[in-house]
């Protein structure tokens, strides 16, 4: 069994639906690794708009498996609301769509836990997406989670019970004033509940040993940057969104890894709270943000935006081991008369090009190399030979210092917008 993995190397939101979309016909079977609802998967395709959250990208084509791994957390409700905004592409789900047994189920009270903990963290709060990620994932390490797999029990509804009566336990905890209608989101829950047991549960990790011919693309959610482990902690997700995770969030070996392929925008952005050196406050960044249309696509949250920063980027190379990359959003620098890439940190004084474990504003300030920008509409052009030179020399600059190659240059939202090298 040989897996391509697709990682986002930033704070997410990097353009991964949109590349698992392009690449799903060189593939057989598409495969979430991690991260839930909190995800927004955005394709753009016959001059329609699709939203993911939970189903992989490459669910728009025809013949091909899309898996929900094990390391997924899935919220019933939301899945069944992406199910049906897909309705009138004809996608036949039952044959399309499996989810593997072991992942974990958000509960309603998953997402009040959510954000009755972020109310209680006052000005330190993360900037969750409140879909209930957090919690589900501390149930799981915690040994008291909910899987899928349960629901082929009788008896699921016991422990459900059982698991809504201590979080409800829990959430008094936070001391908090939420309002919120428990019995009006377990009716939905329910509902939502029986909807997805029409679809296939199946034990994934023996379903992607036995897929040995078959061609496989992992696709991760969330970026680097904001990984449990090597993220800009505590102000991150709660899964590992770096290629470890696609090994523990499927069941595949490490040597069973081909390519890794790295996404990444042009510039950066991060939706919520958390360190970002290269955070722009003035007129270049407000450009990024209305240019580059950067709201959240699950909460509609402006992004905060900033310069490319080379040295997160060759962290995030390093720590997923990317082979390819894939720059996202290039038309969105047209027209800049300048270019900005953070090279270095300029670190209590020292100039350093690493990511250290204080990324504290006071102690860290970026320090840039300056490009010429380059005014072209790059919507209309149709080979990276055709690039702007000034655009060309920013690519190479990146290759060079990356030491890795950039395969792909998406200039545009559409699918078709996609120059390959
Ligand atoms: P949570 O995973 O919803 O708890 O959110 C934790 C942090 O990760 C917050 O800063 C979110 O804004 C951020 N985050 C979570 N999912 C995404 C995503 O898919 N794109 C960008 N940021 C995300």
């Amino acid at each position: 069994m040989k897996v391509d993995l697709l990682l986002g190397l930033q704070w997410g939101d990097e353009g991964k639906g949109k590349i698992v979309d392009v690449l799903t016909s060189k593939y057989d079977i598409i495969a979430r690794f991690q991260g839930g609802p909190n995800a927004g998967h955005t394709l753009v395709f016959n001059n329609k708009k699709y939203v993911l959250h939970t189903i992989p990208s490459g669910i728009f084509h025809k013949n091909k498996i899309n898996l929900i791994g094990n390391g997924v957390v899935i919220d019933p409700v939301i899945l069944c609301k992406e199910i049906l905004n897909i309705k009138n592409e004809n996608i036949k789900i039952s044959e399309t769509l499996l989810i593997s047994k072991k992942a974990h189920l958000i509960l309603p009270t998953h997402r009040i836990l959510d954000a009755a903990s972020e109310m209680s963290k006052g000005k330190n709060k993360i900037g969750s997406t409140l879909k209930g990620i957090g919690p589900t994932y501390m149930d799981k390490t915690g040994r008291n989670g909910f899987r899928v797999g349960e629901l082929e029990n009788k008896k699921w509804k016991d422990k459900y019970v059982e698991l809504r009566d201590k979080h409800i336990e829990l959430i008094k905890f936070f001391k908090v004033n939420l309002n919120f209608n428990l019995k009006k989101l377990e009716e939905e829950f329910f509902q939502s509940v029986d909807e997805l047991k029409k679809i296939d549960f199946v034990d994934s990790e023996n379903f992607l040993f036995e897929a040995n011919d078959k061609k496989i693309l992992a696709e991760g959610a969330q970026g680097s940057l904001l990984d449990i482990d090597f993220g800009t902690y505590p102000y991150v997700t709660s899964s590992n969104t770096t290629a470890a995770g696609a090994c523990t969030g499927l069941g595949i070996s490490p040597n069973s890894v081909n390519q890794v392929f790295g996404i990444f925008k042009a510039y950066t952005t991060r939706v919520g709270s958390g360190p970002f050196p290269t955070e722009l406050f003035d007129s270049y960044g407000e450009r990024m943000s209305k240019v580059g249309n950067e709201f959240g696509a699950t909460t509609g949250r402006p992004r905060r935006c900033g310069w490319l920063d080379l040295v997160a980027l060759k962290y995030a190379c390093r720590v997923n081991g990317v082979s390819k990359l894939m720059m996202m959003k290039t038309d969105v620098l047209s027209g800049f008369d300048k270019v900005l890439v953070c090279t270095n940190y300029n670190y209590k004084g020292k100039i350093i090009d690493y990511l250290p474990y204080d990324l504290s504003e006071s102690s860290l300030k970026p320090v840039y190399k300056e490009f010429k920008g380059w005014s072209e509409d790059l919507r209309q052009i149709d080979s990276f030979e055709n690039l702007p030179k000034n655009l060309n020399y920013y690519i190479k600059f990146l290759e060079k210092e990356l030491e890795v190659p950039i395969v792909i240059v998406s200039v545009g939202p559409d699918r078709k917008e996609t120059l390959f090298r």
